[in-house]
């Protein structure tokens, strides 16, 4: 059930439209696989195609038939500034769109819906001094946008970027996270948590236990309060729906229209 208007917005667009939307089939460039099920594509970006990190695109296949395709939302994981579009994606066994992709090969194309949608943009949060990041799985993506995007978290004083897979593996876009954390002088702090690989990763266990119990905001040396946090929560539903009941308890408000909130989500299916 869609819980606020942005949640509403999508998922009603990932439900199969009625007719065709205006698209165009865009050309894979480059493919990077993470592991056999996880994997990032870069795709040709059109012109006039603006978006702003957090936003989504909607994706179709097969190409040579546009009124029978099927759609689905992804988030874009490029800087704005980026002359190709990219995407981090799961394999959902026997699912109609990833099982289509996947297949696909470099040089292939692929279904783009002329717009972008969303409002999982850090702008629909008050001001405040420290952004935390949360995802899991493939919910790193809007947030791999805000870091390669140029001046996109200078109104922050400090990022935090918690990552949560079952296997270390699946730490996509590690290294490219890690380099400038390790330089930011304490202004980006990066969190790897693997779930399913005991000793692998810098912290194990769920990100609302690891809240709960105080482990994460001790690794990170800082409080988790909403005088001065606005938080961001991106992946699996049942892991949205989870940090929004323990963030309200904390205090911490959604975003509505024309009321911006101290925390935002992004449910992926
Ligand atoms: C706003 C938005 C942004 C999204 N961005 C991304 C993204 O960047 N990367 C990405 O991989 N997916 C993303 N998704 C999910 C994506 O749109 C598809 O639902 C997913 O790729 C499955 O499509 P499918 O047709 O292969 O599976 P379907 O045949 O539609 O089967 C879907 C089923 O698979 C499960 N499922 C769907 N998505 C996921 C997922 N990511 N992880 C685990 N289980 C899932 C659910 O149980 C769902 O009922 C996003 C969804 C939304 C609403
Ligand atoms: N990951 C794989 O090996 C793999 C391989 C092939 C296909 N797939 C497909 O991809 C889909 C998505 O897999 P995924 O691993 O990307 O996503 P996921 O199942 O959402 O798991 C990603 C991370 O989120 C954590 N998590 C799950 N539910 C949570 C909750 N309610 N609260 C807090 N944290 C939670 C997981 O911890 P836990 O480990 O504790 O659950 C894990 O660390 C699967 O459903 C499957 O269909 C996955």
């Amino acid at each position: 059930m869609a819980e606020t208007d942005a949640d509403a917005a999508a998922l009603a667009l990932a439900k199969p439209a009625s007719r065709a939307p205006r698209s165009s089939a865009q050309r894979i460039r480059a493919i990077r696989r993470w592991t056999p099920a996880l994997w990032s594509i870069r795709i040709e970006r059109p012109a006039n195609y603006p978006f702003k990190p957090g936003h989504y695109a909607r994706l179709g296949l097969p190409v040579d038939t546009p009124e029978a395709a099927v759609w689905r939302p992804y988030s874009i994981v490029s800087a704005t500034t980026d002359s190709e579009l990219e995407f981090l994606l799961v394999l959902i066994p026997g699912g109609a769109f990833t099982s289509q992709l996947a297949v696909l090969r470099e040089g292939d194309t692929v279904l783009l819906e002329q717009a972008v949608f969303g409002f999982f943009l850090d702008s629909q949060l008050a001001p405040g001094d420290t952004l935390w990041m949360l995802a899991t799985g493939t919910g790193l993506g809007p947030y791999v946008s805000l870091l390669r995007t140029p001046g996109a978290l200078d109104r922050y004083t400090r990022a935090v970027l918690v990552h949560s897979v079952r296997r270390a593996d699946e730490l996509a876009y590690r290294d490219e996270i890690e380099a400038p954390a390790a330089v930011s002088h304490g202004r980006l702090t990066y969190v790897p948590i693997v779930t399913r690989e005991p000793g692998v990763g810098v912290l194990a266990g769920r990100i609302p236990q690891l809240i709960t119990d105080g482990t994460l905001q001790a690794h990170v040396a800082h409080t988790l309060d909403p005088a001065d946090s606005r938080v961001m929560v991106c992946g699996n539903p049942e892991f949205t729906t989870g940090m929004r009941a323990l963030l309200a308890e904390r205090g911490f408000t959604p975003c509505r229209r024309n009321s911006p909130g101290s925390m935002l989500f992004e449910k992926y299916w």
